[in-house]
C-alpha cells in the first residue's frame, strides 16, 4: 500500500494516513514506514489500539532488536513483567497514582529533561514507539527537537569544532543533575556509553547532533568545557523553529528516531490525573530482515 504523510512541522514530523499497524506484516509497507522515518524522523499514527503483545510484535517486525536494559530496570521490576515494554505512566503496580515522593516518580521526572532514549547503551536506541493508552483531560504533551535541522543550522566554525568529538552518555548523570541519588550498586549497573557527537545516518548520510541530558562530558576535553559545549548545543537545538509539541490522543502511536531527535515530557498535575503510555525501543543494530 502507499502511505500518505502529512507534515506537521516545517523541519520534521509527519502524520501518517489511515493504517492499522497491528495488521502490517508485509516488508514493502514496513519499508515505506522506514523511508518515512528517514525523511521525517517522527511519525504520528492515530487510532492504533495496541495491546501490549501487539505493540511488542510490531516493533520487532518493523525494526528488529528490542532494548530491554533500561535504567528503570535497575530500580525495580517492571509492572508488565517484560523489560522491553517501558512503563511511561504515573501509576504503581496496582494502577494507583504514585505518591509525590515515590522513588519511581522521582526517577520518571527525569523524562522531563531533553533526552534521547537509551543513548547510555551501546548499541544505543534507534526507534522508540510510544503508545497512548490513558491520556489526561489536561495537556500532558511531549516535545521533540529536530537534531538534523539543528546541525545544519550551526555555523561552519562550530561544525568544525565538533567534528570527530565523542560524548559519554549516562542516565545516572542525567538523573543526578535533578538531585536523584543512586546506590553504589545501582551506579555500577549504569556505567554509560560513548558515542559520536555528530551522528551520520547510514541510509540517508544526513548528519544530526547526538547529545541531550544523558551526555555527561566530551571525551578528552576538560569536564566543565565539555559540559558548556553540550549546554550551548542543546540551547541551540531547542529554539522554537526546531521544536514540535505533540498533544496526545488515546490510540496514538508515535515513532521517533532517537538518532535524529531529542524529546521531553512536559509537566502536568501528575498527582491528580492518570497518564498511561507504553514504550518499546529498538536498538541501533542492522535491521532484521523479517518478512
Ligand atoms: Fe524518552
Amino acid at each position: 500500500m502507499s502511505l500518505a504523510f502529512r507534515k506537521l512541522q516545517p523541519e520534521f514530523v509527519a502524520e501518517v494516513g489511515a493504517i492499522d499497524l497491528r495488521c502490517v506484516h508485509d516488508r514493502a509497507t514496513l519499508d515505506e514506514i522506514r523511508a518515512g522515518m528517514d525523511e521525517f524522523s517522527v511519525l504520528v499514527f492515530r487510532d492504533q489500539p495496541f495491546a501490549d503483545q501487539e505493540q511488542l510484535a510490531f516493533a520487532q517486525r518493523f525494526d528488529g532488536t528490542l532494548h530491554s536494559h533500561t535504567g528503570a530496570a535497575v530500580l525495580g521490576k517492571n509492572r508488565f513483567g517484560n523489560e522491553a515494554l517501558t512503563d511511561i505512566s504515573n501509576l504503581d503496580e496496582s494502577g494507583a497514582i504514585l505518591k509525590s515522593e515515590d522513588r519511581r516518580r522521582m526517577y520518571a521526572l527525569g523524562n522531563r529533561l531533553w533526552h534521547t532514549d537509551a543513548s547510555f547503551q551501546d548499541p544505543p536506541g534507534r526507534y522508540s514507539m510510544l503508545s497512548a493508552r490513558v491520556v489526561p483531560s489536561v495537556a500532558a504533551d511531549t516535545e521533540f527537537a529536530a537534531m538534523r535541522a539543528a546541525y545544519d543550522a550551526l555555523n561552519p566554525e562550530t561544525k568544525a569544532t565538533i567534528e570527530g568529538l565523542r560524548a559519554h552518555h549516562s542516565i545516572a548523570y542525567s538523573r543526578e543533575t535533578l538531585g536523584f541519588e543512586f546506590s553504589q550498586d545501582e551506579e555500577d549497573k549504569l556505567r554509560g556509553a560513548i558515542h559520536p557527537l555528530v551522528h551520520t545516518n547510514p541510509r540517508t548520510r544526513r548528519k544530526s547532533l547526538y547529545l541531550a541530558s544523558h551526555a555527561s562530558r566530551i571525551i578528552d576535553w576538560p569536564i566543565p568545557e565539555g559540559r558548556l559545549l553540550l549546554r550551548d548545543l542543546i540551547e541551540h537545538a531547542t529554539q522554537p523553529q526546531f521544536v514540535y509539541r505533540h498533544q496526545w490522543r488515546v490510540g496514538d502511536l508515535v515513532i521517533w528516531d532517537n538518532r535524529a531527535t531529542m524529546h521531553r515530557g512536559r509537566p502536568f498535575d501528575d498527582g491528580k490525573h492518570r497518564r498511561e503510555l507504553r514504550r518499546v525501543t529498538t536498538l541501533d543494530v542492522e535491521p532484521a530482515q523479517v518478512a
